[in-house]
């Protein structure tokens, strides 16, 4: 008997932390099926049932919108390796880290990458954008509508127009937003949008929806160069997604895409109105609990992100600990603070599944404790107390 490791038994974790979230046992279910092949008549029909769902989703109706394979940056490689040619003007917003990592992507297609910067955790004027829009006048300017990294959710309607105006394509990062709060693809004339499948729809890592305009399209038709990554280039890609070529491209992730459906139906069965409004509910009775705890969030109330609360870490408190303890006691995982804001904040996620009163309540039970045992004074149950009372209200 060789002397194996043994199977894998995860231990039992409530993903309250950037992503990956919780997932839906209805979606681990459906990735146990049966993997068919990439070209069986069973799993183009699951295909087009996919990009119909996630038009939905997305609330857009371009044609071409599908998963690309691989996780949320895979998703944003693709979108910016299709759109750049090498010289092409591109802006790139950046107030954390995924801003960040796309102007390294679009400088990697050699493109000429200006960008505009806000401290971590604020988010971009219309104003700002005019002027680099006059000031660059862009192919593409790129900007993250849910900043993971810092709690920040960036308005997009009026960005919109003034990138239009410019003559430019506007592309926005969904990863942390889509599912979780509104994301409107054809009523703000969004160009190209990348999401994952690990945050608020609930499915492992490993898939990125994407979705591309007419205009976006046409830029890609009118290229003349060949697209930079022969894996995720989707003038190749397409022909695998369209009905009429179903040309082999790389052998699709069956079973991931198994997961996507499922994940798909079942935000379709909530009701995306009706999701987003139970990511803003528990955010609501999350936030009563944290100030009751005499927790400070670290964006402006009118930026939050419902599904990720980025919270500053109070005064004498050790940011691993504390962290550490909710893991072990606990079983929660939540999320310290990236670049900058390493060792200064938390962030909590509530994304999809994990979007519970359940959870709320249990964390911020945990987290007295944890801070207790800091010896950071905080009023015994205030704040499973605070939340209660704020679902009472909302
Ligand atoms: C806003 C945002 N963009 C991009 C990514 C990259 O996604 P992934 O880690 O799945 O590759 C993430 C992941 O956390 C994200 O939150």
């Amino acid at each position: 008997m060789p002397n194996l490791p043994a199977p894998v038994t995860p231990p039992d974790r409530i993903l309250m932390g950037p992503g990956p979230s919780d997932i839906a046992p209805r979606v681990l279910a459906a990735m146990a099926a049966p993997t068919v092949g990439h070209l069986d008549p069973y799993f183009l029909q699951v295909m087009n049932e996919t990009q119909q769902m996630l038009r939905q989703v997305f609330r857009t109706e371009n044609q071409l919108t599908m998963s690309v394979s691989g996780t949320g940056s895979a998703g944003m490689e693709a979108c910016v390796v299709n759109l750049v040619e090498p010289g092409d003007r591109v802006v790139v917003c950046i107030n954390g880290v995924f801003g960040g990592r796309m102007a390294d992507v679009a400088a990697r297609c050699g493109a000429e990458v200006t960008t505009i910067e806000r401290p971590f955790g604020e988010v971009f004027t219309p104003e700002e954008v005019a002027d680099v829009c006059k000031r660059v006048s862009p192919k593409v300017l790129g900007i993250v509508h849910a900043e993971t990294s810092t709690g920040a959710l960036q308005p997009l309607e009026d960005i919109s127009r003034i990138v239009h105006d410019a003559g430019a394509l506007l592309l926005v990062d969904c990863v942390t937003s889509l599912g979780g709060c509104p994301i409107e693809i054809d009523k703000w004339e969004i160009d190209a949008a990348y999401s994952g499948t690990q945050k608020c729809l609930s499915c492992p890592p490993g898939l990125a929806p994407v979705t591309f305009s007419e205009r976006a399209v046409a830029a890609i038709d009118e290229r003349t160069t060949k697209v930079a990554s022969w894996y995720l280039d989707i003038t190749m890609v397409r022909n695998y997604w369209s009905d009429s070529s179903r040309a082999y491209h790389h052998t699709a992730p069956i079973n991931m895409n198994y997961g996507l459906h499922e994940a798909l139906r079942i935000v379709l069965e909530e009701g995306l109105d009706a999701r987003h409004a139970r990511h803003r509910r528990n955010h609501l009775a999350l936030r009563a609990g944290l100030e009751a705890m005499g927790v400070e969030y670290a964006v402006a109330e009118e930026q939050r992100l419902p599904m990720l609360n980025a919270v500053r870490i109070p005064e004498g408190v050790d940011d691993k600990a504390v962290r550490s303890q909710l893991l072990s006691d606990y079983g929660i995982e939540i999320g310290g603070g990236l670049g900058p804001l390493a060792g200064k904040t938390w962030r909590i996620g509530l994304m999809g599944e994990a979007s519970t009163p359940r959870n709320v309540l249990l964390f911020l039970a945990a987290l007295d404790a944890c801070l207790k045992a800091q010896g950071h004074e905080t009023s015994p149950g205030a704040g499973v107390a605070a939340a209660n009372a704020n679902y009472q209200i909302v």
